[in-house]
Parts: C-alpha cells; structure tokens; sequence
C-alpha cells in the first residue's frame, strides 16, 4: 500500500507539479489521473523551466515511470508538441518512461472551438475557462461518443467513421447554432493519420493493471492531480469550476484501482489563495494588497498567461477540502512571497447575512454573500529562499504556521519557500 494521492486544496496552481517533481526522486511512478491541457504545471531545476500540461510531472526523472490514465481527456496535438519540447531538453529518451491508457477520452480543436464559442456567447457571465475544449470533451465521453486514444490505431475507414459520429453534434452546434465556420474533419482525420506513428510507441491498453501490479510489489506510486478541489464538478463553486471531478476519489476512478491502495493524501497549497477565471472568492484581499501578491507572487497562469485573482489563506475553505479528500499531511507553498508583508491575513469564518459560519456554503449564491473574518499575524522581512530547516524561519513565521496547524487538525510536512526544486523545507519524508 504506498499510494499516494496529490492533490490541489484550493482553486488550482497550488504547486502541485513542484512537489511532485521533488517526490519523483524517491517514486517508482507518477500517475495522471484526470483533467487535460487545462493544467499547467511548472517545474524549475538547474535553472531551467518545464511547464507540463498533460505529461506527469515525475518525467525530469529518467527513472520514474509516468502514466496517463483514462480519466484525461487527451488533446492529442498539443501531447504530440509536449512530448517534442520535452525530447529536444533531453527527457524522454527512452519512450518506455511514458504510458498511455488507450481507454482515454481523445480531445479536438473543435472541442476548443466549441468551448471558446460558447464564453464568448456568454460576455461576462462567462466561466472563464482555459479555452481548451474540455467541458466538451468531457460531455462526449460521458454521452458515450467519444474517440478513445486506442481508436487512433483502428483502420483508416474505421477511424473515420468514429471520428464522423463524435463530432456530429459538435460541428451541429457551431455551424448553426453559434454560426461559424466548422473545422473540416476530413483534415483533422489526415493529421490523426500522421499522429499514429508519434504515439505508437506510448499506447497501453490496460494501465490500471500496470499500476495494480506495481503498487502490490510495493512500488512508491504518486497520483498526481490537476486543478484543485474548489473546481471539482460536484464539490466546487459550480459553475465555476472545471468539468471533471478533481477531489481524491478521482485517483481511484480515473486510474482505475481500488480505494485500499491509498496510503496518503497530500494536499498542496499556496500560502495565500489564487484564483483564475470567474467565481465567488470571500477571502479575495483588496487591490492593493493584490498587487502586492499578484507581483511578487507572479500570479500568471502557467496554461494562459492570465493574471490570478489573489486573496488571503481561506481556513474555512481548507478545512472543507481535508474533509471532501481525507488529506493527512498538507504542504504549504510560497511562505517566501509573504515576506516583506507588515500583516499577514488569515480568514478563520465567514459571515453570512449577520451570521458568523465555520462551513464552507457550497451553494453558488450563498457563497456569493460571505464575507471573510480574518485573524491578523505580524508578518517578517527575512529572504526565506535558502532555509531548509523549520527551526531556522523567523518566529514570526512559526507562528503562523503553528496557528494554520492547529486549525486544520493535519500536520504541515512540507513548506515551500521559493520555485526551485531544492527550495523546500521537508519535515517529515512522504513516503
Ligand atoms: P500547479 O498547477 O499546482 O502545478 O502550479 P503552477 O505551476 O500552475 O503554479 C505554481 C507557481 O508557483 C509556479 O510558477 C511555480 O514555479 C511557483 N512556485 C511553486 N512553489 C513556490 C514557492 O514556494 N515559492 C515561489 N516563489 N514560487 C513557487
Ligand atoms: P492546474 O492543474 C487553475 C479553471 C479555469 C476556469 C475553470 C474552468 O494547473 O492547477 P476549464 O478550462 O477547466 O473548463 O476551466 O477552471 N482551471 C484552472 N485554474 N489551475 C488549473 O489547473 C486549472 N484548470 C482549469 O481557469 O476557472
Ligand atoms: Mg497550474
């Protein structure tokens, strides 16, 4: 039983993809389980950035096996291009490190195109998604008309004629209903062509088994999700949230296993929250303390290059993603972007309508009406960037973090304190 599961606690961008690249040196495998091109997840060693969309973020170490499972809707071409980037830094030199499940949900442009009609049609009452087709990816496979990666190897004719009924209703709704031009399908059917001989090699068609096998020789297995709790389809801010489910449970559904082999569940989040795209926020801090953050914290989107929203810690928030995840140990990232702060901010309720909640309401309109309590903590100047034992941060920041602790009831194993893979301080080992 040495599984464990990775996960975003808050709004995505938490730092997931840092973390699993520092755990990679000690996992056998790193699985993806849900999600698509919508993740962007950035790893920073010797000097260099990697900014993984769909490949696991274990792939900078040539040792760890990497899979994607069937809960991913695929965009095949932007894989191909991931795949290209990576090979021309020297990764992926043996094609055995990557494995993908042929039981995944293929993603087009037109599902992009579909997805960007309908947030434009939308103004602002738009999502504000990343534009990466994947609410209408993820509508086809559950509407069972989706190609799957191993139809990619089935007979020309035999793709096409899938690949026809898939995207029927698709190009339906944009040609008529949003009144542009369709993408032709015989081209995209040529490209698929071409693409075979690229991911022939990665194809797997029973990954589950793979996983189930090495996790019973006791293989160190890390599943690593994308986007984070508050997006999950069920659990979230819906509607503004993603359209897969992104809590724990999907490691279990998307890669296929049985819940006994989870170990542990890691959450990740930043000091501070973030958030891109639309939705209710409470503990979003004022402008100028968002510049501050947004700034210093350089709070882009690593897929889309938007600015996040940023506001204070949310313990509420917290405390309903260690209860929706089963998180035992947390990790803490970015202590190093509050230093310099003379406050620091933590929200620890809401008031709602006169009334003071510890619950976090998951109801689009009740949320909309929170207002954040917050408990104030002196900040600290110090540059945190080389401290790698706890003792050594400043008092101040000891404090804080006692106080998150204490809180939220779970031990606080990891504190980030700047992008690069060595600047972490572990207090406990993971595995
Ligand atoms: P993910 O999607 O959860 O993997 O996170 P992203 O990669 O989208 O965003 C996290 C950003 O924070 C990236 O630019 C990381 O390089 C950066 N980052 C991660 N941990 C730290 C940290 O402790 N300090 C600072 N300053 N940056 C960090
Ligand atoms: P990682 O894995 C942050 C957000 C979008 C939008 C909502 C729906 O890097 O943490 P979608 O394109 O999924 O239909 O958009 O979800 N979103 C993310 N925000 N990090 C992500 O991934 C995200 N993936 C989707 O901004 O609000
Ligand atoms: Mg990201």
């Amino acid at each position: 039983m040495s599984g464990i599961v990775v996960v975003g606690a808050q709004w995505g961008d938490e730092g997931k993809g840092k973390i699993i690249d520092i755990f990679s040196s000690h996992a056998d495998y790193v699985v993806r389980y849900q999600g698509g091109a919508n993740a962007g997840h950035t790893l920073n060693v010797s000097g260099k950035q990697t900014i993984l969309h769909l490949i696991p973020s274990g792939i900078l170490h040539p040792h760890v096996q990497c899979i994607i499972s069937s809960g991913v809707v695929l965009d095949v071409f932007s894989l191909i291009d991931e795949i290209a980037n990576l090979k021309q830094a020297g990764y992926l030199k043996n094609k055995n490190q990557l494995l993908i499940s042929e039981s995944s949900a293929m993603l087009f442009d037109y599902h992009k195109q579909l997805d960007q009609a309908r947030e434009h049609q939308a103004g602002s009452k738009k999502i504000g998604t990343t534009g990466r087709g994947i609410g209408p990816a993820y509508e086809e496979r559950i509407s069972r008309r989706a190609l799957l990666f191993g139809d990619l190897f089935l007979d020309d004719e035999k793709l096409k004629e899938k690949l026809i009924k898939a995207s029927k209703e698709v190009l339906f709704l944009l040609t008529h209903y949003y009144k542009q031009e369709a993408p032709s399908i015989d081209s995209l059917w040529e490209k698929l062509k071409k693409a075979r001989d690229t991911l022939a090699p990665y194809r797997h068609s029973n990954t589950s088994l793979i996983i189930d096998q090495a996790l019973k020789e006791g293989k160190k297995v890390l599943f690593e999700g994308a986007q984070g709790t508050l997006l999950d389809i069920f659990q979230g801010t819906y509607p503004y949230v993603t359209s897969s489910a992104t809590t724990a449970g999907s490691a279990l559904t998307g890669a296929g296993l049985g819940w006994s082999n989870i170990k542990k569940v890691l959450a990740v989040s930043k000091t501070y929250t973030t958030r891109v795209g639309h939705g209710p926020f409470p503990s979003e801090c004022t402008p100028e303390e968002q510049l501050y953050l947004e700034e210093k914290g350089q709070e882009r989107g690593a897929t889309t290059n938007r600015r996040r929203r940023c506001g204070w810690l949310d313990l509420v928030a917290l405390k309903y993603a260690i209860r929706l995840n089963g998180i035992n140990s947390l990790a803490l990232m970015k202590l190093d972007i509050l230093s310099g702060l003379d406050t620091v901010k933590v929200c620890t309720a809401y008031n709602i309508n006169g009334r003071r909640i510890h619950e976090y309401p998951v109801h689009f309109e009740q949320l909309s009406q929170c207002q954040a309590v917050y408990k104030e903590f002196p900040g600290w100047k110090q540059d945190l960037s080389r401290i790698v034992s706890f003792d050594d941060l400043p008092l101040t920041a000891r404090q804080y973090i006692h106080f998150i602790e204490e809180e939220l009831k779970i031990p606080i194993d990891i504190i980030s304190v700047g992008p690069n893979r060595e600047e972490v301080i572990e207090r406990s080992s993971l595995f």
